[in-house]
């Protein structure tokens, strides 16, 4: 018998790599059904595809995988989870970020509530916090690129690429949210330095809340006067302990070429982590699109299975 009936909440970019990768897992889990927004033609294998949340639910599932875009859907979709007893792996760091109360009702239940895609795309940020403070290291800061689009319409934008062709190649790669403002103004980064806070802080930071800058705001000769001096324009989500507490901050700014956060290419994140301890850890990798971040979610769903389904 299968050891985990799944229900998937999308079939994007994200959640199609998610499905191949659980095809690959036959005996371990089953696909009880696929939502997604526009109803699909049934003759899309052999997976019952719904477009109505409840009767997903009514499936019996033991564990939802959310790859919805930030939405009402969704938010609703990991309420009605965490309420029906089903287990949760997210890659939705908006909804997440926002609702930390479901991952706290999630845990007292003892469900999985899992969501290392939302954080770093393939980069193991969340992880490597968690992991610092298991070993008693006191993290002080979190500086680093969180979100790949915005870097990879920076990258192009150097190249002398104007803005909107930028954008048009970003949506195209699977790297933009469904809604790209999200990147360019800074708020999925301000999402993600969200969980980021919950991990390293266990405080909760509304993502609307933190300061951030828009590329919007940045002209194209900025970005190319910077470079001449051998500068680079990065967004940067920063995390920071201070006297009056945590400060959380997304700003754009001009780093050195030579430095470890403006050598971040393409869709990647970088992000170093400070500890009062003196140790520096920094991580780098691929930070967006569909096997990075599909290869985290998969690698939640075994951290379930291995759990024996228990959070
Ligand atoms: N839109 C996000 C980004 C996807 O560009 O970083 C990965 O979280």
């Amino acid at each position: 018998k299968p050891r985990l009936r799944v229900v998937l909440l999308g079939c994007g970019t994200v959640n199609s790599g998610v499905l191949a990768g659980l095809e690959d897992m036959p005996g371990q889990v089953e696909i009880a059904a696929i939502v997604t927004r526009r109803p699909r033609n049934e003759s899309e294998g052999a997976y019952a595809w719904l477009t109505d949340l409840t009767a997903a639910f009514d499936t019996g599932p033991d564990l939802v995988i959310d790859a919805l875009p930030d939405c009402a859907a969704a938010e609703k979709a990991l309420a009605l989870a965490v309420e029906r007893g089903v287990h949760v792996i997210s890659a939705n760091k908006a909804v997440i970020a926002r609702r930390p109360d479901l991952e706290a009702k999630a845990r007292r239940a003892g469900l999985g509530f899992a969501y290392s895609a939302a954080v770093g795309g393939g980069v193991p940020v969340l992880e490597t916090v968690a992991r610092l403070k298991a070993s008693g290291e006191t993290i002080t800061r979190v500086r680093g690129v969180l979100n790949g689009t915005s870097n990879f319409v920076l990258g192009l934008l150097e190249k002398g690429i104007g803005f909107d062709d930028a954008i048009a190649a970003a949506q195209a790669a699977g790297f933009a949210e469904e809604d790209p403002s999200a990147d360019l103004d800074g708020l999925d980064a301000a999402a993600k330095l969200a969980l980021i806070a919950r991990a390293a802080f266990d405080i909760a930071p509304d993502p609307y809340a933190i300061p951030a800058d828009s590329l919007f705001d940045l002209s194209v000769g900025q970005i190319l006067g910077a470079r001449e001096n051998g500068l680079r324009y990065r967004q940067l989500a920063e995390l920071s302990v201070q006297a009056e507490g945590v400060v959380a901050t997304v700003r754009l700014q001009a780093l050195p070429e030579d430095h470890a956060l403006a050598r971040v290419e393409n869709e990647e994140n970088a992000v170093e982590i400070d500890c009062a301890s003196g140790t520096r850890i920094v991580l780098n990798g691929k930070g967006a699109g569909q096997t990075p971040t599909a290869g985290s979610v998969l690698s939640d769903v075994r951290a379930l299975l291995a759990n024996g389904g228990a959070g």
